[in-house]
């Protein structure tokens, strides 16, 4: 296959030059004739130009298509082609367009349009991969009706909507509801399911499956329990039904993204779906129940209201992120999937939202738009949404995203309606909160407190820095949830929303006996930096206190940074006071397993070099590495009294269930075992090792051990019994990496690129390996440069398989300029290796252009 880059020259789209498709497209019919390297698709489309219409150009869509031929009403069309699509005379009233092409499904590498994945076809379209399977308006905002006919040998045939007819070789599938083109899908292979049904609200039966490849079907069950739960919640908590008579899941090997909410037909990366406790952690659990509810949710907020073009992608994910973290609270611990989800935004779209690649939630222009599926418009956009419903409340939320529903469902909107309708049901002008859409950054809010007869005055000063394209930043509505407790740790003002709407502005509470101690942006209220001059018996006081669960845990997060940046900066010993308080929470049984784990787990080095660079220091990789050592060590010696009790207390007896509290208990369990193991040298971990009989607890085990050096039996046992299952091989590539020593990491990594096992057609191998070493922050920023060089080697020769894996990886260049000198010159010379390559995609070469901008 030719590469992207040979279509075009890099094209800038934007979001000021909308105009609408100047054609209806009344109904869509597909014929698929399967053949792994000549598949021919024949369509049938029937187009009415608008009337009114300003662009009146019949161009459609298509890439590495081989037209066979073209009819306008029966007779044989003569479109003009480019590399991009086609453009062709048409009449003035209704036509019908028809056409052949043939496609190479086995030679697609790029997993965009349709490709074959372990001998099964199958499809994927968002953003723009429709063009790669036939010509077609490929708008979101062209929505239509589609009819799809397969032929193929293959047992299973799959595609959108209701089955129509089913009989050997062939299958018809109808969807009644329009839908724009990315959301097509088929699949076909020769599939089992694990079947089920669920009865919606109004009494409806719908058939669910859940389809894999012959082996898997015993690791269906727990997503097919998340599917139905997803169902009912989507019922009770928004009224939202399912609208067809049967929904189907498929898991794929090879997919670029986690998950895609193909109208009836969601089709999954396998480590986003399969699960069973021989081979899956409760993380993994926990996160395909995230993403089972995620794409069924958007069978509401993407498919039937979607966008109506790509810089509104915000609009179905940030919205659908929220509804799945909402979910994720009601079916678990609201308070651990709050900061489990700040510690995710902090760890990705902080570093986004202040580096290079920073855009605003909505943004105005891009070039190639699968680059911007970004933890901005997913994670901030999700932000976004809860500081709306934190400021209207949740009773006009519902309301007003009811009116959503009842006045765009069938539309493709725009982030203006989804505002309009909280405008219109609500009676706020959200002129000034819309600027969280339009701005990118990071706002710092600066805080001072002032106290007197009773009075407390809380200032706050809110400013953002310059990202790429916008130099001045206006003041965003920002809403700032404050709780005050006395000198008992009682709570002397419950929890309020402060509305800070200007600059600079303060807030004065009156009639307190004396001075208060400030509890601020309880539940993280909004993605801001908070900058306030604490003491650290302030902070141990809120994490012995605080009501608010989550700034508890904030509390002892900023101890634990602080510490850790002070012996970075200045060789100071751990702060003793922090140590004592984390002793003390640790022990308190009154506490969820789970919150307490959180408090155990120490900021990532990553956070640290990044407070460091908001401070205006350079960080120092290997130092901050050492530090984090010499804290964790100091730590276990501390608590070495209590470790083999709290190991005892906290190990899960009996048979594995992936519950919150059963989990919650194992993740606590096994932030004790990472310190024992510092003491014992691996002795608790090797037995936890020999006798676990599920993967959590067998994972923790090897972790330990190879972090502690002592692994290297037990890592060729974990071979040997896993070689065969892909997802757990995954997992004993990346922790390879992700456990080396800095000095080691980039040889490790080589070396398993050079394994029998490894391979960069499988995205979530290429990722094991190579985002491991990304993620090792002291590993990959070596002051030899032996890891950057590793990974642009291997981006280079994967940019011509795989634009999309590539260029995403490329971010992890995109924090450069937080280092020094050296490290920055390693890294912009293998930028501009990377940039250099003859032939680069379109998709990496404006990663690599934006971030050597900066
Ligand atoms: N729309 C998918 C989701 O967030 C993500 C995705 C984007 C998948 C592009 C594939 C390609 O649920
Ligand atoms: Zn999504």
């Amino acid at each position: 296959m030719t590469s992207d880059a040979a279509l075009t020259e890099a094209e800038t789209f934007y979001l000021n030059d909308y105009t609408p498709f100047g054609f209806e497209v009344d109904s869509v019919e597909l014929t698929f004739r399967l053949a792994p390297s000549a598949t021919r698709v024949l369509s049938k489309i029937r187009f009415t130009p608008k009337p009114g219409a300003t662009d009146l150009r019949f161009f459609l869509h298509g890439e590495k298509l081989k037209l066979i031929s073209a009819k306008i009403d029966g007779t044989d069309a003569t479109p003009d082609l480019t590399a991009e699509g086609l453009t062709c005379e048409v009449p003035e009233t209704s036509f019908l367009w028809e056409a052949e092409v043939e496609i190479d499904p086995a030679g697609n590498t790029a997993l965009e349009g349709l490709y074959m994945s372990g001998g099964m076809y199958c499809t994927q379209c968002e953003a723009e991969g429709f063009r790669k399977i036939t010509y077609y308006p490929d708008r979101p905002d062209v929505m239509s009706i589609f009819t799809v006919r397969i032929e193929g040998d293959e047992e299973v045939l799959l595609s959108n909507g209701n089955p129509v007819s089913q009989s050997q070789g062939l299958a018809e599938w109808h969807d009644p509801w329009p839908k724009p083109a990315y959301l097509f899908a088929l699949v076909a292979g020769d599939l089992v399911n694990h079947p089920d049904t669920f009865t919606t609200q109004s009494g409806k039966e719908v058939e669910l499956n859940i389809w894999v490849r012959p082996g898997d079907e015993d690791k269906c069950a727990f997503g097919m329990e998340a599917l139905k739960k997803s169902m009912t919640w989507d019922e009770e908590a928004y009224g939202r039904e399912y609208d067809l008579d049967i929904f189907n899941i498929v898991a794929v090997d090879d997919f670029n993204m986690g998950a895609m909410e193909n109208k009836g037909l969601n089709i999954f990366n396998s480590s986003c779906v399969l699960a069973s406790p021989e081979t899956s952690t409760d993380a993994n659990f926990e996160r395909i129940e995230a993403i089972i509810a995620h794409e069924y949710f958007h069978n509401w907020t993407g498919n039937r209201i979607t966008c109506r073009d790509w810089f509104q992608l915000c609009l179905k994910e940030g919205l659908t992120v929220f509804r799945d973290a909402q979910f994720t609270s009601d079916m678990r611990s609201a308070s651990v999937k709050r900061i489990s989800d700040v510690i995710d935004l902090r760890a990705r779209q902080f570093p986004e939202d202040q580096g290079p690649l920073s855009h605003p939630v909505r943004p105005e222009e891009f070039q190639e738009i699968n680059n911007f599926y970004t933890a901005t418009i997913y994670e901030k956009g999700a932000e976004i949404i809860g500081m709306l419903k934190r400021l209207v409340g949740d009773a006009a939320y519902r309301k007003a995203v009811d009116l959503y529903f009842d006045r765009h469902d069938g539309q493709a909107c725009t982030i203006e309606d989804w505002l309009q309708v909280f405008e219109d049901s609500t009676g706020r002008d959200l002129a000034q909160f819309k600027r969280w859409y339009s701005q990118a950054g990071t706002p710092r809010l600066k805080v001072a407190e002032s106290y007197e007869d009773g009075s407390y005055t809380l200032t706050f000063e809110q400013s953002t820095a310059a990202t790429p394209g916008q130099p001045q930043k206006d003041p965003r509505v920002i809403p700032i949830a404050l709780g005050l407790l006395n000198g008992n740790g009682d709570e002397v003002q419950p929890t309020t929303v402060l509305e800070m709407t200007e600059a600079k502005q303060s807030f004065t509470f009156d009639g307190l006996a004396s001075k208060p101690v400030p509890s601020i942006l309880r539940e993280f209220s909004a993605p801001v930096i908070l900058e306030r001059a604490t003491s650290s018996a302030e902070r141990t006081f809120l994490l012995a206190h605080d009501s608010d669960l989550f700034n508890r845990w904030e509390a002892g997060n900023t101890l634990a940074r602080e510490a850790r940046i002070d012996m970075v900066l200045e060789g100071a010993a751990p702060d003793a006071a922090y140590l004592e308080a984390l002793q003390k929470l640790v022990r308190d049984d009154s506490l969820d397993p789970a919150f307490r784990a959180l408090v155990l787990q120490p900021p990532s080095q990553s956070d640290i070099a990044q407070t460091l660079y908001e401070r205006g220091v350079t960080p120092d990789p290997q130092k901050i590495y050492d530090a984090a050592e010499t804290l964790a060590q100091t730590l276990a010696q501390q608590l070495a009294d209590s470790l083999p009790r709290l190991y005892a207390e906290t190990t899960v007896e009996g048979a594995y269930s992936p519950d919150a509290a059963s989990a919650g208990k194992r993740a606590l369990n096994a932030r004790v075992l990472t310190l024992l193991t510092r003491l014992d040298g691996g002795e608790q971990a090797a037995r936890q090792y020999a006798s676990a009989d599920n993967m959590t607890q067998q994972y923790a085990a090897l972790s330990w051990l190879l972090q502690a050096e002592n692994g290297a039996a037990q890592s060729h046992a974990f071979f040997e019994q896993w070689r065969g299952d892909r997802l757990v091989m995954d997992k004993w590539f990346a922790l390879q990496v992700a456990l080396a020593t800095p000095e080691k990491a980039a040889a490790v990594a080589k070396d398993l690129t050079r394994h029998e096992l490894f391979t960069l057609k499988n995205p979530n191998r290429f990722r094991a390996v190579m985002g491991a070493l990304a993620g090792n922050h002291a590993g990959f920023h070596h002051a030899s440069g032996a890891g950057y060089q590793l990974l642009a080697d291997n981006l280079i020769v994967l940019d011509s398989l795989n634009p999309q894996t590539t260029a995403r990886m490329c971010t992890a260049f995109q924090t450069w300029k937080r280092y020094d000198a050296d490290r920055q010159a390693l890294i912009k010379m293998q930028l501009q290796r990377i940039k250099s390559t003859t032939g680069l995609s379109r998709d990496t070469n404006e990663m690599v252009s934006r971030i050597l901008d900066a």
